[in-house]
């Protein structure tokens, strides 16, 4: 069995393979690492054959639905999870076949109605039902303390003692423990009246995790979180650095259409010598008669250096295929002392 643990801050996931077989599977990947999983599968010569979460994150962006778009492979997830890009629903006792391992799902509805858990041999990946010293809390979409209770007292817990748990989250850098030590230790696991339980999983007053209305929306629509959207677009566009920009200023010939994309304001504000103005917002009405010549090299220029790729990207895409974008911003090239205009455009 090949193994990896990847970490992303806190967030865990997995990567297992069958080192006879060769097929692989992918646990809670995080969009941030989706180089690193394609690299491991590439080093040990495996074949991802599943991308699966073991719920509705609400704290980590999924890459499960632009893995398993790159891989050409199916998005498996629990029979009630609302991601419509979800293509291969497991119900509790399901079993996948990754090579000559099996993996067994265990419904687990709790941290989120979605839960499951999902045993490998002597592994038993937890998701955030179980976590090392914790449980995932219940104060989110779809949570239920009492449910939680059932899926851990009556569910997981009751599972072979030695199995290794490896969880979804873990802060501290423990790796794994197991279900004997987590029943002896686990501080929340000493509640072992359901009431009591209940009790204290409704008054942890845990405060929000960081970026829940990014992560939820994307995790379950399979849409694009903003980094996303702005990596793919630098992914299509070229740059030039301001050095080169600046020494064009400096040859008092820019030998290119230079478009300040920010608002009236910014642009009057102070711009490179030689740029002109096209708001973003007004980008494709007036491109036509802002550019005529769709042959001729424009480069985009905005206040970070972000909102300029896409302006370079949505150039390409309408047919200019010599747009780049600044590498850096107005922000970073007023920081630098570098030559401004102010005033209107001519
Ligand atoms: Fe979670």
């Amino acid at each position: 069995v090949i193994f990896e643990q990847i970490a992303t801050g806190g967030c865990q996931s997995y990567f297992i393979a069958c080192g006879e077989t060769c097929a692989a599977a992918i646990i809670d990947p995080e969009v941030s690492q989706i180089d690193r999983y394609l690299g491991i599968a590439a080093r040990e010569g495996v074949r991802v054959h599943y991308v699966i979460d073991t719920h509705t994150h609400a704290d980590h962006f999924s890459a499960t639905d632009e893995l398993a778009r790159a891989l050409d492979v199916p998005v498996v997830m629990h029979r009630d999870s609302a991601a419509p890009f979800a293509s291969l629903r497991l119900d509790g006792g399901d079993m996948l076949l990754i090579g000559k391992m099996r993996l067994t799902a265990v419904h687990t509805p709790g941290h989120t109605r979605d839960s499951m858990c999902l045993r490998v041999a002597d592994k038993l990946f937890t998701g955030d039902t179980l976590l090392i010293g914790g449980t995932g809390r219940t104060d989110l979409p779809t949570g239920d303390p009492e449910a939680l209770y059932d899926s851990l007292f009556n569910g997981i817990l009751k599972l072979d003692p030695a199995l290794n748990v490896y969880p979804a989250h873990d802060y501290k850098g423990q790796g794994h423990s197991t279900i004997a030590q987590e029943i002896a230790t686990n501080p929340r696991l000493q509640k072992k009246d359901r009431a009591e339980f209940v009790e204290m999983m409704n008054h942890l007053n845990l405060s929000a995790p960081t970026h829940i209305t990014e992560a939820l929306r994307t995790n379950m629509t399979g849409g694009k979180t903003v980094a996303q959207l702005l990596s793919d677009a630098a992914k299509q566009v070229p740059f030039i650095s301001m050095a080169e920009l600046q020494s064009r200023v400096a040859q008092g010939d820019l030998g290119l259409v230079l478009l300040d994309v920010r608002e009236k304001d910014a642009y009057e504000s102070g711009h490179v010598p030689g740029a002109r103005h096209l708001p973003r917002g007004q980008l494709e009405l007036r491109v036509n008669t802002e550019l005529p010549d769709p042959t001729q090299r424009v480069l985009v220029v905005c206040e970070l250096g972000l909102i300029s790729t896409l302006a370079a990207q949505t150039l390409r895409t309408l047919g200019f295929p010599r747009a780049g974008a600044l590498d850096g911003g107005m922000k970073a090239w007023r920081e630098a002392n570098l030559p401004i205009t102010k005033g209107s455009a001519p």
